[in-house]
């Protein structure tokens, strides 16, 4: 048996998202209209000019956002995270700091207000994505990863625009948000990079964020609010830890200790909406990638990108509908589990609540599995879908042609797997 690791304690209140474990983050913006990632401008290198199309021709007529809350709500989700601005600097609220923002754009009104209602009123928890990138924001110096980072005039923009002032833009659109729209549960900065350096343009840091100053801002106006880990500080300042695109096979640790993680990931490779990419992962990857984070002990936010319509296009709302019938029937694996202290058996993953242990078979084995250091720890299993009996069979090396360890448990499977994406034993502990 492990020991299950304990993060430190945090600023953040944590105790609803430690047991809810699931989110969905929402990337939408301008660059939904370009429908080619949400890097797009970076990628084409768009001057604004260039850009403006998309700001003059945004007007999501069919934004229901009671219908995204819904199926975000159906597929298991408990919290959602969407992004106030992106790197584009397109501003989602009627921001008073900027004329870049949806009020003005062909649809005319603020965005986010009925966004946050339509969540609530499903009893989800609710957060910002804030980018403190803005490839838009006049006074951002032009940096690595700017649109305009190779263009002849760069060094001369940067020789006129002023950090301070756009550090003091960032303050006062957290202000807005934290004060303006409710109680907020999580706000999820992104992101630094201020190791980098190209064609005598540097990357960005604390110093260019002003990291101290707006995470105190947010810490006096929230003090229960989780905030992540991506303003450049040391990390014990982060409340949680995001790694994304990829999965972690063990609890994330920082300096070698273990702390509250959230791994974010996509359906597809894109965050944006992107009509062409044809990445997307099957509906078993996607439960899987669920479990796998639970099972070392973080969450999943997993990300949607509406279209430039205001809705989630059929492949977002089939994938959220695979999530949703697997956790109609498992999702007590899922809330208020954690990492087990077993050690799951190949192709397998174990969640754990108390004294429920919950085996996930990533791979449906012939008739038997067997689970190591369980001998005489179980009470009674069942297959949670349908709560059908899974005979708990005692040890006898002979009749399973040896091979199995004598402190290992053998359950007794039906031959053909139930028909879940993933099946799940649940183990009912002495
Ligand atoms: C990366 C991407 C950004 C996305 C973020 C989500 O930083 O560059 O577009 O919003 O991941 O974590």
């Amino acid at each position: 048996m492990n020991s299950v690791p304990q993060p430190s304690p945090t600023v953040g209140k944590m105790d609803w998202f430690i047991h809810d474990r699931f989110g969905m983050f929402i990337h939408w913006g301008l660059y939904a209209a370009a429908a080619r990632h949400e890097w797009v401008k970076h990628a084409e290198e768009m001057s604004d000019y260039e850009y403006e199309k998309y700001f003059c021709h945004f007007d999501p007529d069919l934004f229901a956002p009671e219908q995204w809350a819904r199926m975000a709500r159906e597929a298991g989700m408990k919290y959602v995270v969407i992004t106030a601005k992106h790197h584009e600097g397109f501003c989602l609220w009627d921001t008073a700091q900027t004329e870049y923002k949806a009020t003005n754009t062909p649809f005319g009104k603020d965005l986010l207000r009925p966004i946050l209602e339509a969540f609530r009123a499903e009893g989800l928890h609710v957060g910002f994505y804030y980018s403190i990138i803005d490839w838009h924001h006049p006074e951002f110096t032009i940096d690595t990863k700017h649109p305009m980072r190779n263009h002849s005039d760069a060094a001369l923009w940067n020789g006129i625009r002023d950090m301070e002032l756009y550090r003091a833009y960032m303050r006062a659109q957290v202000y807005e948000l934290l004060t303006d729209y409710g109680n907020i549960d999580i706000i999820w900065f992104d992101f630094s990079y201020a190791d980098e350096a190209l064609n005598g343009l540097k990357g960005k840091g604390h110093e260019d964020w002003g990291s101290d100053q707006l995470l105190d801002l947010v810490r006096e106006l929230c003090p229960d609010i989780i905030v992540n880990n991506r303003l450049d500080l040391p990390q014990e300042q982060a409340d949680i830890h995001t790694p994304e695109q990829f999965q972690p096979c063990a609890w994330v640790t920082i300096n070698g200790k273990p702390v509250h993680w959230e791994t974010c990931q996509t359906f597809s490779g894109s965050w944006g909406y992107h009509r062409e990419e044809s990445s997307w992962k099957s509906p078993e990857q996607l439960v899987r990638m669920l479990v796998n984070s639970v099972s070392c002990g973080g969450n999943l936010l997993m990300n949607v990108g509406p279209t430039a319509r205001g809705i989630f296009d059929l492949r977002a709302v089939t994938a959220l509908r695979a999530y949703g019938t697997w956790m109609d029937l498992h999702n007590r694996a899922i809330y208020g589990c954690t990492q087990s202290s077993f050690e799951a058996p190949t192709d397998c993953r174990y969640t754990q609540n108390g004294n429920r242990l919950y085996l996930h078979l990533f791979a449906w084995p012939f008739k038997h599995v067997h689970l190591p250091g369980l001998t005489g720890k179980v009470a009674y299993a069942q297959l949670l879908n349908d709560a059908s009996e899974v005979l708990l069979l005692d040890y006898d090396k002979d009749s399973h042609g040896g091979g199995v360890h004598p402190d290992t448990l053998t359950l007794e499977l039906p031959v053909q797997q139930p028909d879940v994406l993933v099946p799940v034993v649940e183990l009912f502990l002495k």
